[in-house]
């Protein structure tokens, strides 16, 4: 049996109150509250330890170096990565495809190739990939998804050719809350020669992440949505790729060597790390992984699969409600979104009302829409959790929509 919360008491936002009311905070698929002991951990380094990495002889430099390196270790060991040089420091998972849709499209994409996207990607993993297609005369491909709103497997293996570069999936919909099965797609693709990014900005918060045993070749994720600071992020990648691919920006750090006639670059992963990073972002980013790793994050699943279960539950019992996802088998019970609409209620009207009530959602089309044209609608309420909500949390969610929906 779960227990009835988890960890709530180490976030102070957690006790606040909007318009008079406790705050009930249900949009960690946007971004999580942070954790005393990351907060602490970015004063603490700006109090104490400031000074650039990578450049000083001096003490606090060669200090925060070694706090910015260990944060690099602590990311190895939380996705299982082979080695360090597979982790790629950057501002979040935008960055991470932004700068892979750059560099690996410099270095193995030529006109008439094909990157292969689904329909329940956020603009995140479909624009760079555009913009890529764009500059290089390609074509994006896009595998459909089911009316059960599960990926059209047969569809994707369809789309796979000689003329596929790369399959860029989400591991987890922000917005339906559907576990992909990546690792279905990794096989498939992998048996073409076809590497896989998997975008797992709405995964590693919720489920243990092992890059190895996924086989795929890029793995993207943000700190803001796992606890950590906000302006930092991971790409991941196997070495045998980002060894092949150039560099996405220029300036310092990233070169081993300058002249005018010709520059020389660093090492992996420096190559892909222009300019002072964000040392004090990277050490909160690995006290958050350490935090999430002390509670374990199969403690963190198991909790969420219960609290997801209970309010699918209670959402279900809501008169004229179509909640997107519950049919895939594996959607929502993994504690992540839930997407809603209530017959005759706008998306925005509803979450607005929830809002005067104390309960933060998010609305709109959550930066899904071509997935929200699909589901023929504009936009929905997105109800989303993390381990330090709360069953009563869900109760009052549900009496809040009760509450809303006897004003219409
Ligand atoms: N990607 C974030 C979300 O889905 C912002 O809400």
């Amino acid at each position: 049996m779960c227990p009835m919360q988890m960890n709530r008491e180490d976030f102070p936002i957690l006790q606040r109150e909007v318009y008079g009311r406790p705050l009930v905070y249900l949009d960690n698929a946007a971004t999580t509250q942070k954790p005393r002991c990351v907060v602490e951990a970015i004063s603490e380094e700006y109090y104490n330890v400031n000074a650039n990495v990578h450049r000083g002889v001096h003490f606090l430099s060669q200090q925060a170096t070694e706090l910015h390196e260990q944060a690099r270790e602590t990311v190895r060991r939380f996705i299982n990565a082979r080695s360090t040089s597979e982790i790629i420091f950057t501002r979040g998972t935008t960055e991470s495809i932004n700068l892979l849709a750059f560099s690996f499209g410099e270095a193995f994409c030529h006109a008439c190739d094909e990157i292969v996207v689904t329909e329940m990607e956020h603009h995140s993993n479909i624009v760079p990939w555009q913009m890529l297609c764009e500059r290089k005369g390609m074509t994006l491909r896009v595998v459909p998804m089911r009316d059960d709103y599960t990926l059209d497997i047969d569809a994707f293996e369809t789309l796979l050719s000689q003329r596929t570069r790369l399959v860029c999936v989400t591991h987890v919909s922000n917005v339906l809350g559907t576990v992909n099965p990546v690792g279905d797609i990794v096989t498939k693709a992998h048996q073409h020669d076809i590497p896989v990014l998997i975008d797992g900005a709405q995964s590693a918060p919720h489920f243990a992440i092992d890059v190895q045993a996924l086989d795929c070749d890029f793995f993207a994720f943000s700190g803001h949505k796992i606890y950590g600071p906000t302006g930092v992020g991971v790409l991941y990648g196997k070495e045998r790729w980002l060894d092949r691919l150039p560099p996405y920006q220029g300036g310092g750090e990233m070169i081993r060597n300058v002249s005018f006639e010709r520059t020389t670059y660093n090492d992996l992963p420096y190559k892909f790390e222009a300019g002072t990073p964000d040392y004090v972002g990277t050490h909160a980013l690995a006290v958050a992984l350490d935090y999430v790793t002390a509670i374990g994050m199969d403690r963190i699943h198991a909790y969420e699969s219960e609290l997801g279960a209970y309010a699918l539950q209670q959402l279900q019992q809501i008169e004229n409600i179509t909640i997107y996802g519950y049919n895939s088998p594996l959607s929502g019970g993994m504690g992540g979104a839930f997407s809603f609409n209530i017959a005759g209620i706008h998306h925005l009207d509803l979450g607005t009302l929830l809002d005067r009530l104390g309960i933060a959602v998010r609305t709109g089309h959550h930066c899904a829409e071509p997935l929200m044209r699909r589901l023929g609608i504009e936009g929905t309420v997105r109800a989303s959790f993390a381990f330090y909500n709360t069953r009563e949390e869900v109760d009052v969610l549900i009496a809040a929509i009760r509450r809303v929906v006897q004003m219409f």
